[in-house]
């Protein structure tokens, strides 16, 4: 019997995750770290742990949807939506619209709600809403909650902190209320074969497909094409490319910093 089989259809089952979209050797290490943390010698061992241990069932969720992420992650790329994508839509449009795929913990949209929303005092006719997804729920939670830790707000600018951040109790800062009305967190998983939000201005999915398949990477860059409105921005993360296939439907805005415009 295939024990490793028969645990990808119990994670299917008990996750809702569906394994055939992830590389298997990605499932399999991702698993085996598990395994060892749990002093199980085989699949066979730790697929009956697994189906019975509520605990660990959480815990290999988090290890198979790693969401390591912070503010102002890669500098330059935030410094260029800062000075020039968000000042070129702001120049024709007065209703924004962004999708921050795969957003993890929040900081990510908050991001680019902070940034947006000080540039719009000296615009008070622009809007700009942000949707923010994520597969797991359990990350949304924190995101929709915005309370971070004092290390976690590194890159910020204290400026940017007090006008932003409420300083609580326990020594950690909250999201205002300003910030937090201009993001709709939602969970959606990204090979679900649809986009969760349409007439986007701008969609940033950052550090996510680093374990898909290139097949499931050309699949989500043909479906934020539609979503996205004419010229509007596909930002990529640091390390991620476009396929080749995928190639003819955006040209490069800022091809270091992974930036891309729709080509209708
Ligand atoms: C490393 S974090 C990236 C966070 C942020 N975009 C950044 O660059 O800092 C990757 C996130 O992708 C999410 N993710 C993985 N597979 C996904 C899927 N199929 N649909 C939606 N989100 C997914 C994970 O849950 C995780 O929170």
């Amino acid at each position: 019997m295939n024990h490793f089989r028969l645990l990808q259809g119990s994670i299917e089952e008990i996750l809702s995750i569906r394994c055939s979209n992830y590389k298997e050797e990605y499932i399999k290490r991702r698993i085996q770290s598990r395994m060892r943390l749990c002093g199980k010698q085989d699949f066979e061992a730790y697929h009956k742990f697994f189906t019975t241990d509520t605990k660990e069932q959480e815990s290999l969720r988090n290890a198979l949807t790693i969401n390591v992420t912070k503010f102002w992650r890669d500098k330059e790329v935030f410094d260029m939506l800062q000075k020039e994508v968000l000042p070129e839509l702001m120049k024709r449009k007065e209703r924004i619209r962004i999708w921050s795929a795969g957003c993890a913990t929040g900081e990510e949209p908050y991001t680019l709600a902070l940034m947006a929303y000080d540039m719009t005092r000296l615009r008070p006719n622009v809007r700009v809403t942000i949707t923010a997804s994520d597969i797991d729920n359990e990350v949304l939670k924190t995101a929709r909650d915005g309370i971070y830790d004092k290390r976690s707000l590194e890159n910020l600018t204290d400026s940017q902190i007090r006008r932003h951040f409420t300083a609580r109790s326990d020594g950690k800062f909250e999201i205002k209320p300003h910030i937090k009305e201009m993001i709709r967190f939602q969970q959606h998983d990204l090979m679900s074969g649809h986009a969760a939000v349409k007439s986007l201005d701008m969609v940033l999915c950052r550090n996510v497909t680093i374990y898909f398949t290139e097949k499931q990477k050309n699949e989500l860059a043909e479906i934020f094409h539609p979503a996205l409105l004419t010229r509007g921005y596909y930002v990529l993360g640091k390390t991620e490319f476009l396929g080749r296939e995928v190639e003819h439907l955006y040209r490069p805005f800022n091809s270091l910093q992974k930036i891309y415009q729709k080509q209708d």
